[in-house]
């Protein structure tokens, strides 16, 4: 696979229609000098985030794994006022990066940080009976994603936006007997997706900026 050209169509279409502004530049340098791992969305991964959300005319936004809050800024920035983002996290010190960078992105009144393991508090939403999300973006440990899916359609309406970050993994859930556990994961989750009569959904494959993988998008019926 010719890498090359697909990172340079990546760059082009970044500078032509998803630019980055100080705050996610910043954001972009805090994941560097933290030592966290770079494993955020793409510019044009985001946008693409933030379109969906668009087009869902989202008010309140779920996010599983917020890491420095790359993507989370994409997508508050697509909120009207007064809406939303609810970004679960269970690493504190990716939290704290998190929290830096959204204040500094002057987002911080529709951002909610909570530091904890995603299972957990999701299944203290539904439990408490929280109102639907518009659009949901699953993007923390990969093993439990088919679990994930399913919380997530608890905590949906008609039209709800899921996007499954992740799951193509540079081609290897062609053969998921060989790869890791969130190899496996991903695999479940797509073969799910599969079967699930309460969604339709596709998988759009990413090359680029990022290693060859896939967002999985799912529109609940
Ligand atoms: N959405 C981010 C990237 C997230 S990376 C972006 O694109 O900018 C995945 C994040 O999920 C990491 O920060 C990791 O600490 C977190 N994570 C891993 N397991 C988790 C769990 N069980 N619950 C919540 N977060 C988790
Ligand atoms: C990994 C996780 C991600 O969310 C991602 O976008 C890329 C890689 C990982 O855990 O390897
Ligand atoms: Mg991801």
């Amino acid at each position: 696979m010719n890498n090359q050209i697909f990172e340079q169509v990546d760059v082009y279409i970044k500078n032509l229609l998803a630019p980055e502004d100080k705050a996610l530049t910043e954001t972009v340098q805090s994941i560097k000098d933290e030592g966290l791992p770079q494993i955020s969305v793409s510019a044009n991964q985001g946008k693409l985030l933030q379109i969906f959300a668009t087009i869902c005319h989202a008010r309140k936004i779920l996010e599983l794994g917020t890491l420095a809050g790359y993507s989370t800024i994409w997508l508050a920035r697509s909120l009207p006022k007064g809406g939303k983002v609810v970004t679960i996290e269970s690493d504190p010190h990716h939290a704290e990066v998190a929290k830096k960078n959204i204040n500094r992105s002057g987002l911080s009144e529709m951002v909610d940080i909570r530091i904890g393991k995603a299972m957990e508090i999701i299944q203290k939403m539904i439990d408490q009976n929280e109102s639907a999300f518009d659009l949901i973006f699953i993007d923390a440990d990969k093993p439990p994603y088919a679990e994930y899916f399913q919380k997530a359609l608890e905590l949906s309406h008609s039209g709800t936006i899921i996007i499954c970050d992740n799951v193509i993994r540079e081609g290897q859930v062609l053969n998921p007997e060989k790869g890791d556990e969130r190899v496996k994961g991903v695999h479940r989750l797509n073969e799910m997706l599969s079967k699930n009569q309460q969604v339709i959904a596709t998988i759009l494959q990413t090359v680029g900026a990022k290693e060859h993988d896939g967002m999985a998008i799912a529109v609940v019926k």
